[in-house]
């Protein structure tokens, strides 16, 4: 481990150093076949999990080392505070998911979104200490290590405590994205001395040092889970909420388990699809969406050609459906996985699917909430071929905003992914069906996709990404990109990407990427087009076929990601 320590020494001077090197750095890297690679939102974490593999750790270490120190240096989506999901595939071909989604408290109820007249408070329901989930990220983390990693856990801390304690040259991006977010919550002290100078915002190049997160950071070394969930840390994360008026207890944070469950499989042309089971949504959507495209020559259309783009966004249009419909946690709620991942099915589906002009989205009493676009995804690969997709979100950016006072971390607010009111439905996107509402300890619905791509058992691509529900139909882009289209994995993931999430029935486009004549088409088939920011980040891992390089591809739309190989 000491290459890894002097490595990360070096790392850090270059950073303090030279605050744009982030941007020279940012893009695809390339590994031969017995190397490893991490692709991440920020390079210094891609760095600490590199470091891992260079030290004789495997692709689930390396995972946890940048998912901890993503919680330093991506504080609006990394993190110990919130949850996520991690999708292994083993070098023979097997594969499992860790589930690590937060969980609502004991103490929560689906009308707990309602002020004392009855009315929907959504304030509540999205910013205040009762939208935070029990935490989900080190028991995660520490399960997956218990079964599979082989490293000793405390090196894998070891990078995000320096991370923390000596602190990273603050990106130009990432100092305006602090300004910004510190300006939002003045009311929480704690929040605005750990992200700015006294209230002032921190500038390009000014260090950030996060102390109390290091001390955090290495209780749960020395603790593993019980030292996030038990003991100093516990205390003060239930001391926070009790000022605060939350719902989290002590008791939450004991009872919280991370869980182990069994992939989504899907197969297109031949290729594999291992995606992530309920609670999140994505695997399934991405593997419906795809077996109703295969009933068509998309190759034969074109890339992002009217008539392409067309076929997704009806395709799109019915997995969402479904998703409203059916999807939520399946520990409490009964979800019919096997038929709405089934060829029967997409043959339904497509039944009404006219190849000249759009559907049209009826609400009826189904539509969809508010979610977020903030989230983080990352990709591993390590020697042996043993690949690691993990996507895990604070759901807003910052989360609650909520800074644990002493503890240095930020709170989730994943409440807010649970439905808002039973029973009521209305065009602004609130939704009332009944899988996903609030109940004790239920883990709430998510569009979270971390996805492995193989193909006759060998490994193809490592992929997922950020966005809430556009999370789904950039996976879904990426996928088609590498397998309709031939594209390598930079391109598949430079490539312009588009949306639609059946309600509000509009098609995304990302903006400036599409010529006004497609545009035009598309309106002509019935399609209300819209032009959308930035789409993604959809940082993933391809898999060279002939000489079986590790192709790390930092998606293009942030200039702070890094590709970085052993
Ligand atoms: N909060 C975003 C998601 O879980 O999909």
């Amino acid at each position: 481990m000491r290459h890894a320590t002097t490595n990360r020494r070096l790392t850090r001077r270059l950073a303090l150093l030279l605050p744009l090197l982030a941007t020279i750095c940012a893009a695809t890297e390339s590994v031969p076949l017995a190397s490893g690679m991490v692709v991440s939102d920020h390079w210094l974490a891609s760095e600490a999990g590199r470091d891992v593999l260079a030290a004789g750790g495997n692709a689930v270490d390396a995972a946890i080392a940048t998912g901890l120190a993503l919680a330093v240096t991506h504080p609006s989506a990394g993190n110990i505070g919130g949850g996520g999901f991690m999708i292994i595939r083993f070098p023979n071909g097997t594969a499992t998911a860790i589930d690590f989604r937060e969980t609502a408290p004991m103490a929560a109820h689906a009308d707990m979104w309602l002020d004392d007249d009855g009315e929907y408070w959504r304030q509540v329901h999205h910013y205040s200490h009762k939208a935070v989930g029990v935490p989900g990220t080190v028991a995660g983390f520490d399960k997956a290590h218990q079964l599979y990693g082989v490293a000793q856990w405390p090196t894998l801390l070891a990078p995000a405590i320096d991370l923390a304690e000596e602190g990273f040259s603050l990106s130009e991006r990432l100092a305006n994205s602090l300004a910004g977010f510190v300006g939002r919550f003045p009311h929480y002290p704690a929040t605005v001395a750990q992200f700015s100078r006294d209230g002032l915002p921190l500038a390009m190049g000014d260090t950030l040092r996060q102390p109390d997160l290091g001390g955090s950071l290495r209780r749960i070394q020395a603790g593993r889970r019980d030292g996030f969930y038990r003991g100093p840390t516990a205390l003060l994360l239930v001391a926070e909420m009790t000022r605060g008026g939350g719902l989290l207890q002590m008791v939450d944070l004991e009872r919280y388990e991370a869980r182990e469950r069994t992939p989504i499989r899907g197969s297109y042309h031949g290729y594999e699809i291992i995606g992530m089971p309920p609670p999140s949504s994505g695997g399934v959507a991405v593997v419906t969406m795809l077996n109703i495209l295969a009933g068509y020559d998309l190759a034969a259309m074109g890339h992002n050609t009217p008539g392409y783009i067309h076929h997704l966004a009806e395709a799109m249009r019915r997995a969402f459906r479904d998703r409203a419909r059916w999807l939520a946690d399946t520990d409490v709620v009964d979800v019919p996985l096997h038929m709405l991942t089934s060829q029967e099915h997409a043959a339904h589906l497509r039944q009404d699917l006219d190849s000249r002009s759009a559907s049209v989205s009826a609400p009826g009493d189904l539509t969809l909430p508010y979610e977020s676009p903030e989230t983080t995804h990352y990709s591993v690969v390590d020697s042996d071929g043993m690949a690691v997709a993990v996507t895990y979100t604070l759901e807003a950016a910052y989360g609650s905003g909520i800074v644990v006072p002493g503890a240095g971390f930020l709170l989730n607010n994943q409440m807010g992914d649970f439905n808002a009111v039973r029973g009521h439905t209305d065009e602004f996107g609130l939704i009332g069906t009944e899988p996903n509402l609030a109940r004790p300890s239920q883990r709430m619905l998510s569009s979270m996709s971390p996805t492995i791509l193989a193909k006759d058992g060998h490994l193809v691509a490592v992929t997922g990404s950020p966005g809430g529900r556009t999370i789904i139909n950039t996976v879904l882009q990426v996928l088609l990109n590498l397998i309709d289209f031939d594209m390598g994995i930079e391109a598949a993931v430079a490539a312009a990407r588009v949306h639609h999430q059946w309600l509000p029935d509009r098609l995304r486009l990302e903006a400036e990427r599409f010529d006004s004549g497609t545009v035009a088409a598309l309106q002509d088939m019935g399609h209300m087009v819209q032009a959308a920011g930035r789409q993604g980040l959809a940082h993933s891992i391809g898999i060279d076929p002939d000489t079986g390089a590790r192709v790390g591809a930092a998606d293009p739309r942030n200039a702070d990601a890094g590709a970085r190989g052993d």
